[in-house]
C-alpha cells in the first residue's frame, strides 16, 4: 500500500535539510571570521622572526659588512682618513634605508704589490666620542677626555683602557676597480677588552 501524504517520509526531512545548510553555513562562516583575522595577526606577529631567518639563510647583510667607499677613494699616502658608514637600519618591525650608522677611520697601504686596507672605528675606547686624526702629531686623538692613540691604534695616553678598536675589512671586485667592505661593529666602552655589543 502506498503511504498516505502525511505518511511520507520526505515530508519532515525538509526543513531538517534546511536547519542542516543553515548551521553548516554558520560553521564555515564564523570558522573564517575568526581564522582569517588571526591568520592576518600571526603573520604580524612572526614577521621579525621569519625576517630573521631569511637574513640567516641569506648571511644578513652580507655577513655583516657594510660597503664604504672603492678602493681608489682612499689616498694611498699611509693616513687614516675617516668615512661614514651607511647602511639600511633594521629593527623588529622597520627597515629605515641608508642610514649613517658610524664613522671609520681607513689606512691604506701596500704589501707584495697587492692593495692593503686596516680600518679603525672612529668611536673612542673609553666613553664613546668620535676621534680624529691629528696628522702634525701623527696619532688618533680624541677630543672629549684626551686619549691618544697611534697609527696602529695602540693607546698612547689617557684615560681609556685600551687601544682603537679593529674592524674586519674585505676588498671585493676587480684588481681595476676594488671595494671597500668593512664589518661594522660597536664595542662596549670603557672596559679593558674589545667586546662587541650585541
Ligand atoms: S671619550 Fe675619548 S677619552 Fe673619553
Amino acid at each position: 500500500m502506498n503511504p498516505s501524504p502525511i505518511d511520507s517520509p520526505h515530508l519532515p526531512q525538509e526543513p531538517e535539510r534546511r536547519s542542516f545548510l543553515t548551521r553548516f553555513g554558520a560553521i564555515c562562516f564564523g570558522t573564517v571570521v575568526t581564522v582569517f583575522p588571526f591568520a592576518a595577526g600571526w603573520g604580524v606577529v612572526t614577521s621579525p622572526v621569519r625576517r630573521g631567518q631569511d637574513d640567516s639563510q641569506s648571511g644578513g647583510e652580507d655577513e655583516g659588512f657594510v660597503r664604504i667607499c672603492p678602493l681608489d677613494a682612499i689616498p694611498a699616502d699611509g693616513n687614516p682618513h675617516a668615512f661614514v658608514v651607511i647602511a639600511d637600519v633594521v629593527d623588529a618591525w622597520t627597515r629605515a634605508v641608508n642610514q649613517r650608522i658610524g664613522e671609520v677611520f681607513l689606512t691604506r697601504s701596500e704589501k707584495d704589490g697587492k692593495p692593503q686596507v686596516i680600518a679603525f672605528t672612529a668611536a673612542c675606547p673609553h666613553l664613546g666620542c668620535a676621534v680624529e686624526f691629528a696628522g702634525p702629531r701623527d696619532r688618533y686623538e680624541c677630543p672629549c677626555h684626551a686619549s691618544a692613540y697611534a697609527k696602529d691604534g695602540t693607546k698612547l695616553f689617557g684615560p681609556s683602557l685600551r687601544g682603537l678598536d679593529q674592524l674586519d675589512v674585505v676588498l671585493k671586485g676587480d684588481d681595476g676597480a676594488q671595494e671597500v667592505w668593512v664589518r661594522f661593529e660597536r664595542f662596549r666602552a670603557g672596559i679593558a677588552a674589545g667586546e662587541p655589543i650585541a
